[in-house]
């Protein structure tokens, strides 16, 4: 598997962020912690067919992606894996799973022999992605998703294929290397799947054949969908931690390491409507533009972070796709409403993809999903999927809807915070970053406190957009 790593000799694509930021911190092994650890090298991982796979963020989402992963090919072999921090490797951080908990799963599942990540190959800090992804075949990339786009752009360059969780940029230049290094592992053949995981979902799947084979509900004209739900975990910030380790412990809270809740969360659902909008369940659609409104208005204090708590945003597609329009809301305010699902409108009828059913446009069921008994966890398929592409080489490649899908969220957080109406074309052009210049805990991060401890949260009507 290893033979086509390194192999950059295709590349037609400029240097992007990776190159240009700067990384301080050296990537180290966990050294004195991981020594502690009860991880060992297995005697028994498979011979010289084995498929070599990383593991870059050590959370909550990478502890279960690795593991299914695992699952999806029983020749792939836990190789080598980075975090930011050590203590989230070795599970004794804040909201630390840690090798031990990954370990503890594959035993109980019977795949421990599919472990071998020893001491000198679980490196922690800033530019420990690098270690992981030059010495596997396969990489999961589970980390905040303003890093994605860096560790996305780099797998490609070595000739890794990917498993990347959704979001997938935060930003114009984050779209713009996503699009860029997809077109590359496209060129060298490599396989991506985003952790947008609907598109595995037997519902998803089977209503996108009615409306878009079946034609069950007509012409499609508008959709509704909606992320309403509880607040996300805050991280409190501890004595001798510095500007950037809060923030980057505390990350659900900091748009160039989030998003905002909207990209964050809220994707799943614009990327849902994105897919049956468009027809395209391969490079995906996108609107051409946004207004709406948002702010923050719950119990949480702007010394946590700078997210807001709501957004609504009114999202037009272009004349190819009907001119349709998509109604999005998401919120996470305390004792409120509570949907997580998707609409798509048509002249012939509704598809309601929170129930599976399509009625009418007099409100009669047409259709109804019946899941069948044993259907398959979509976070397992999409695995399933990604080992099943690589080792029969089938075409598969989820970067560009999961671009699109991201960004659609991005050009949201603009519209909302700025309160102007936006368009996707300048957006994209603009090529705007917020990431930080550099990469390090003393480093400055791109937003700080004020005098009070508290963040900016932006005012519509006051809020600049970068572009202009
Ligand atoms: N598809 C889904 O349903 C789903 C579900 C949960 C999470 N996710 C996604 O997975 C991602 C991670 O979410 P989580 O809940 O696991 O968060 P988490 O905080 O539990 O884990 C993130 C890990 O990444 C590490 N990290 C941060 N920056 C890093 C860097 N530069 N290099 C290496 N490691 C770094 C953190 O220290 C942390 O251990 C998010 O993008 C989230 O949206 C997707």
């Amino acid at each position: 598997m290893s033979e086509n790593k390194n192999d950059t000799s295709t590349s037609k694509i400029e240097p992007t962020s990776t190159s240009r930021r700067k990384f301080v911190a050296g990537a180290t092994a966990v050294g004195a912690a991981a020594s502690a650890l009860p991880v060992q090298s297995f005697a028994n991982v498979a011979g010289s067919d084995q498929v070599k796979v990383g593991l870059i963020g050590v959370g909550g989402r990478g502890s279960g992606a690795i593991v299914q992963n695992l699952t999806g090919n029983d020749k792939a072999v836990f190789h080598s894996v980075a975090d930011a921090f050590g203590d989230k490797i070795d599970g004794t951080g804040p909201r630390a799973r840690g090798i031990p908990q990954i370990q503890k799963t594959l035993e109980e599942s019977g795949k421990g022999g599919q472990m071998d990540v020893p001491a000198e190959r679980q490196h922690a800090g800033f530019d420990a992605y690098k270690a992981v992804i030059d010495e596997v075949d396969v990489v999961c990339i589970a980390t905040p998703p303003g890093f994605r786009p860096i560790h996305f752009d780099y797998a490609i360059q070595q000739g890794t294929h990917v498993f990347m969780e959704k979001p997938v940029c935060v930003d114009a230049k984050g779209y713009n290397t996503v699009i860029n290094a997809a077109k590359l592992a496209d060129e060298k053949g490599l396989k991506c799947v985003v952790g947008l995981q609907r598109h595995y979902q037997g519902v998803y799947e089977a209503a996108f054949e009615k409306v878009h084979k079946e034609g069950l509900i007509g012409e499609i004209v508008s959709a509704q969908c909606w992320w309403n739900t509880q607040r996300p975990w805050i991280v409190a910030r501890q004595d001798g931690w510095t500007e950037m380790e809060y923030q980057m412990r505390n990350w659900y809270h900091f748009n160039w390491l989030c998003g905002d809740h909207i990209a964050e969360q809220h994707v799943h659902n614009l990327d849902i409507v994105n897919w049956f909008v468009s027809g395209d369940s391969e490079k995906g659609g996108n609107p051409i533009s946004v207004q709406g409104m948002g702010g923050r208005q719950g119990t949480e204090p702007k010394s946590v972070g700078e997210i807001f708590d709501h957004h609504y945003c009114e999202f037009r597609y272009g004349p190819e796709y009907n001119n349709a329009i998509m109604n999005s809301q998401c919120r996470h305010i305390k004792g409120t409403w509570r949907q997580v699902a998707e609409e798509i409108h048509g002249t012939e009828g509704i598809l309601y993809l929170g129930q599976g059913k399509i009625t009418n446009r007099k409100g009669e069921t047409i259709w109804q999903y019946r899941k069948p008994r044993g259907e398959a966890n979509p976070y397992q398929v999409e695995h399933d999927r990604l080992h099943d592409a690589i080792i029969n080489d089938k075409p598969l490649n989820n970067a560009y809807y999961g671009a699109k899908s991201s960004f659609t969220a991005v050009l949201g957080r603009m519209a909302t915070y700025s309160g102007q109406n936006i368009t996707w074309d300048e957006a994209v052009e603009s090529d705007f970053s917020i990431l930080p210049e550099e990469f390090d805990m003393n480093a400055e991060p791109p937003v700080k406190p004020d005098g009070n401890g508290d963040y900016y949260v932006a005012i519509p009507g006051e809020y600049k957009l970068p572009w202009k």
